[in-house]
This record gives C-alpha cells, structure tokens and sequence, in this order.
C-alpha cells in the first residue's frame, strides 16, 4: 500500500518551505478572522494540489537545489513555483468552506466544518475572505500567467457545484452529466495544479497541456474514489458515510447500478433516493442497492481507466524521482480510503 509519505519524500523540503510560504503570505486583521484563518490552514488535508504542483515542477524543471538550512535537507522548487502552489491550494480551501455551508456539514476531515464552528454566514465571509487575498496575493507578484489560470479555474468550480445542485433538485444526474459535474468541480483544478507546476518552471506550451491532462485524469478518479469512499461504511475520511445519498446526489457507484435495472426499478430507487435527506431506512436501503449491484466494483473499473491515462502521459517523460512519486500518486488514489 502507497502512503502519502512516500509521494512526498523527494520534495520533502519544498513542502515544508511551502508551508512556511503560506503561513507568511496569509494573516487576517482581526482577532475572529484570525482565528478562523487559523483554523482554517491548520485543517487542511493532504496537500495533494500542491504535492503535485511541486513534483510537475520538479519533473518538468531543471533540477537545481538548495540547500535548506533550517531543515538541513535540499530544496528545488522556485519562489513561483510556491506562489503557484498556494494560488491553487487557497482557491480549494476556500471552495471546501463555501462546499460545507452549501451541504449544510457539521465535519471536515474528522474536525467541525468552519461554519459548524462560527455559524454560516460567518464561513462564508472567510471563504471570500482567504478568494480575495489569494487573488490580491496575485496580483501583488505580477505573475500574471499563473494567475489567469486560476481565475477560470474559479469559474468552472462555481459551474460544477451550479450543475451539481441543480441535477440533485431534479434527480435526473446520467453518466454524462455526472462526467461534467466532477470534471468542474474536482479534475479541472488538479489539471491547473499541475499545468502551473509546469509553467512555473518555464516548461513548453506542449508539455504544460500535457500535464493539464495529467491532473485532470487523476483528478476524475480522485472524485471518483471520494465518490465511492461514500458508500464504503470503513472509510477512513472523517466525513460522515453515504453523505452523497442525503444530499440526493448521484454519483457513479448508484448510476452504474441504475444503468443496468429497468426503467420501472430505477423509478422506485429515485422515489427512494428523494427520502434520503429525511429517512435513514431509505439510505440503508439504497446502500444495499449500490452493495448488491456491486456499483463500487463498477465504479472503480472506470477510476481504473483514468489512471491508466494518467500513467501513459508520465510515460513520456524520463525516469526521475519524481516521475516515480507522480506513479505512485496515481497507485495512491485508487487505494486510498481516506
Ligand atoms: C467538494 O465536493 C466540493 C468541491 C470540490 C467544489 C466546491 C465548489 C464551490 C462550493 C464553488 C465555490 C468556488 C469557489 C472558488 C469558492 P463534495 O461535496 O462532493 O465533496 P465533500 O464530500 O468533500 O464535501
Ligand atoms: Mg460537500
């Protein structure tokens, strides 16, 4: 099994430089601001956006070092690089606050969600808040090519969440639309995450689309994975499970089951499926559907496919250590269970 610690190992000092980066460039006026802030950075996840910014860098660039004294360990990535690294990680936070007041969640990644802390309306302050000074942080380096990618990259988050609600409204989401949905609002800013690490280091034109479709791959199957992380009752991901049912959305695990039942049966699982926000036996019930119908096994072949793409584009480039921690990214991603 892939931890997370192995894919970090080769830019080992980078992410901590990285986190220190942030640290320094986020800091609120205001004791409350400050201390959602806080709180807000101190719970962030992974870092599998900047994880992959910086090993795109690192493959893409040259491989000059420095020396880190504090850490004693050797850095390779630019000060831009960093820069390019926070724009995207600030901008999925944000979305992340703004995806919990919408969903209406108490808990994120095993802690109280920011508006279940300081109310909704609070929140959504914070989440505009950390929008605007990633933004203003932006603007301020002058770099602007990397900032134009993440200001479409915000738009395309607000349509995939747009989308997503109003597919839940109408309990019409095919695999089609369900494609869209998590293209927007999850693979198109891993893609951007790993364009920047490219552009930031000065690489082509070609291989900076490359490695958009890179993380736009691994992206779709990280979104997969999540999707059927929530119908796995020992998930690790301190969300609660089967979430996706009480917010009436469907995702791949329940349209590859629904695909395959009658037009008759897939009417009585949406009849199900619109008492789920109120009734747990109707989520019992339609977990068991997705259990039998073995919709996560179904699910997880497509996730499959994705990687496989993912893999071939890494293909091209040569063996390095990052090369193989961006292999063993995509291994990570479909075995993870948090
Ligand atoms: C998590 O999905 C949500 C997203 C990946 C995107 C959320 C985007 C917005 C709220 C639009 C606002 C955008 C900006 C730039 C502020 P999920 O609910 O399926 O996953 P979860 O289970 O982790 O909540
Ligand atoms: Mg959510």
């Amino acid at each position: 099994m892939i931890s997370i610690e192995v894919i970090r190992k080769p830019i080992l000092a980078d992410l901590e430089a990285f986190d220190n980066f942030v640290a320094d460039n986020f800091s609120a006026e205001g004791e409350m601001l400050q201390d959602m802030l806080t709180y807000a950075l101190s719970s962030r996840g992974k870092g599998v956006r900047p994880i992959l910014t910086m090993l795109a860098a690192s493959m893409c660039g040259s491989t000059a070092t420095t020396d880190d004294e504090q850490c004693g360990r050797e850095r390779h990535c630019s000060k831009r690089t960093y820069l390019a690294a926070m724009l995207v990680e600030m901008i999925h936070t944000a979305s992340l606050i703004h995806d919990d007041v919408l969903d209406g969640a108490d808990e994120r990644r095993g802690k109280p969600s920011v508006n279940a802390k300081w109310q909704s309306d609070t929140a959504i302050i914070l989440g505009d808040y950390i929008l605007a000074r990633t933004m203003s942080l932006g603007m301020a380096s002058a770099q602007y090519d990397l900032v134009s990618y993440v200001g479409s990259a915000m738009a395309t988050l607000c349509e995939g969440e747009v989308l997503q609600s109003q597919h839940a409204n109408r309990f019409d989401t095919t695999r089609n639309d369900y494609f869209d949905i998590i293209y927007r609002k999850t693979a198109s800013l891993l893609g951007v995450a790993a364009a920047l690490g490219a552009l930031s280091v000065g690489a082509s034109r070609e291989e900076v689309d490359r490695m958009r479709k890179f993380g736009e791959a691994i992206g779709m199957a990280f979104q997969i994975q999540d999707d059927i992380l929530d119908y796995n009752r020992q998930n690790n991901t301190g969300k609660p499970v089967n979430n996706d049912l009480r917010e009436h959305k469907i995702t791949l695990p329940l349209i590859e089951v629904m695909e395959r039942e009658t037009a008759e049966r897939r009417a009585e699982i949406v009849a199900s499926l619109r008492r789920c926000d109120v009734d747990e036996a109707a989520v019992d019930e339609l977990q068991r559907v997705v259990d039998e119908g073995r919709g996560a096994e179904f699910a997880s072949e497509t996730m499959h496919a994705y990687l496989s793409r993912a893999m071939h584009l890494l293909a091209k480039y040569p063996e390095s250590p990052y090369r193989a921690a961006l292999m063993n990214l995509c291994t990570f991603i479909a075995e993870r269970d948090k």
